[in-house]
């Protein structure tokens, strides 16, 4: 198991980009494979979570050749050949590993194949809810098995089906079962509609809209007419702005400091944690350079006294996943901060209420735990510790910012789940702690193959 020493830093001056969005990069994978053509995908996110969906889709028969990789990791270019809608069945179990958005996409997919197939992944992945989509996809007529020793779990066994279109009025505010449902709902004949309790992120639409396939948004629902076919396209992932969060939260913590996050995606359905910021007390541009399709951009964000702010209950499904680093802005800020209406997260890779609330504490922070979410009460001076990351990626990376501001050394133990969304970080982080300034120091070894 490996881990990461980290020290408090005293300056931050820094100008780079971050990888590919995770999500998008497992959209991109999943329409390019289903397109009628071939698909040149850059700036592709080679994380577990994203590779596993790409080896998905070669194991449904849409093969894909590496043009660039990231030394050591994966592909970063690479052009995917489409099997216009006709999937192949896979010959063993698919590995999902870590990822739910990996899982509950691929589980939508397969729901209309004229196939049986089956999807499992770790530890983590077999205990998180799957029932959010199998009673959709039931209710389109597909046919789940769910294997897993905690009811309603994965193993996913998939006894693919004729659909049919339905309308469906999400319980949760999620992005992954809205996607799950208009995937399924490709391979019907009518119109699939989802409508959702607030807004999630949208890549899923922006991307059927890049691949040229009608799906309307009204309000809070979304429509998708049947029996379509995907057209291929190129596609460049933008940065990926909740890899980008852990440094920005590095910066606005930090009087005096200057970071410049290049090409990061600026979707208005993901940029919460910069309001966020904002109302704490940060100061930040944001300057939009390309607005086609998913809007990528340039933040600039200089670092002032933090104070405490409340998340409002419109935002959580924004920034959901930067809960538990603005969990560690808020410890570093002057009062109390607010985070409630925020239970999802006892779903997620882990339950990052408890892990962000025990890790908070070993690091001195005064923290009230609710059911759902947590109140912080910050401003002290945070004390080195040694933090679990219970397997949870942006637990890892969120106390890995902490232990800069820390007095001592702070030792993250599980770091190799950092791979699961962002290949890169330790050197990143190394960048930063030994405080260098020219951008070449942040670029990762990319490689032909
Ligand atoms: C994701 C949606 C979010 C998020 C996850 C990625 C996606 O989950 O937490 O990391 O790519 O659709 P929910 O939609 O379940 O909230």
């Amino acid at each position: 198991m490996s881990t990461l020493r980290v020290k408090a830093i005293s300056s931050l001056h820094a100008e780079f980009s971050v990888p590919g969005d995770k999500s998008i990069s497992h959209r991109a994978a999943i329409l390019g494979g289903l397109s009628n053509g071939t698909c040149e995908i850059s700036n592709f996110l080679p994380s577990e979570d994203c590779l596993n969906t790409l080896k998905a889709m070669r194991a449904l028969g849409a093969r894909f050749d590496v043009i660039e990789k990231l030394e050591g990791y994966g592909p970063t270019k690479l052009r995917i050949h489409g099997r216009s809608m006709k999937l192949a069945a896979p010959e063993a179990p698919i590995d999902c590993g870590n990822a739910g958005t990996g899982m509950r996409l691929l589980a939508g997919l397969l729901a209309g194949q004229d196939f049986t197939s089956e999807l499992f992944g770790d530890a983590s992945l077999s205990s998180r809810p799957m029932g959010r989509i199998t009673v959709p996809l039931a209710e389109m007529g597909a046919n789940f098995e769910t294997l897993g020793e905690k009811p309603g779990c994965a193993p996913l066994k998939i006894h693919g089906s004729k659909l049919k279109p339905i309308s469906y009025e999400m319980p949760v505010a999620s992005a992954q079962v809205k996607s799950a449902v208009l995937l399924a709902g490709l391979f019907t004949e009518g119109t699939t509609s989802v409508i959702q309790p607030a807004v999630t992120r949208d890549h899923t639409e922006r991307m059927f809209a890049a691949f040229r396939v009608s799906c309307r948004t009204q309000d809070n629902k979304i429509s998708l007419p049947g029996g379509q076919m995907p057209e291929s396209c190129d596609f460049s992932v933008p940065g990926d702005i909740s890899s980008a969060a852990f440094w920005l939260v590095a910066a606005a913590a930090l009087e005096g400091s200057r970071l410049l996050i290049k090409d990061v995606g600026l979707n208005p359905t993901r940029t919460a944690i910069l309001k966020v910021l904002g109302r704490m007390g940060a100061h930040m541009t944001e300057t939009v350079h390309s607005k086609n399709g998913e809007p990528i951009g340039n933040i600039e964000i200089h670092g002032a006294p933090l104070t405490g702010t409340t998340l409002l209950p419109e935002e959580i499904p924004n920034l959901i996943d930067e809960i538990p680093v603005i969990a560690v802005a808020a410890a570093l800020a002057k009062g109390q901060t607010h985070i409630r209406n925020a239970r999802e997260l006892r779903v997620k890779e882990t339950d990052r209420i408890t892990t962000t609330v025990e890790n908070l504490r070993k690091m001195g922070v005064d923290v009230e735990e609710f059911e759902d979410g947590m109140t912080i009460h910050g401003g002290s001076r945070l004390k080195a510790a040694s933090i679990e990351s219970h397997g949870d990626h942006r637990i890892a990376m969120a106390f890995s910012i902490a232990g800069l501001f820390a007095k001592g050394e702070t030792v993250i133990h599980g770091t190799d789940c950092i791979n699961t969304s962002y290949p890169g970080f330790a050197h990143h982080l190394e960048a930063i702690r030994s405080e260098r300034r020219n951008p070449a120091d942040f670029i990762l070894p990319t490689t032909a193959p």
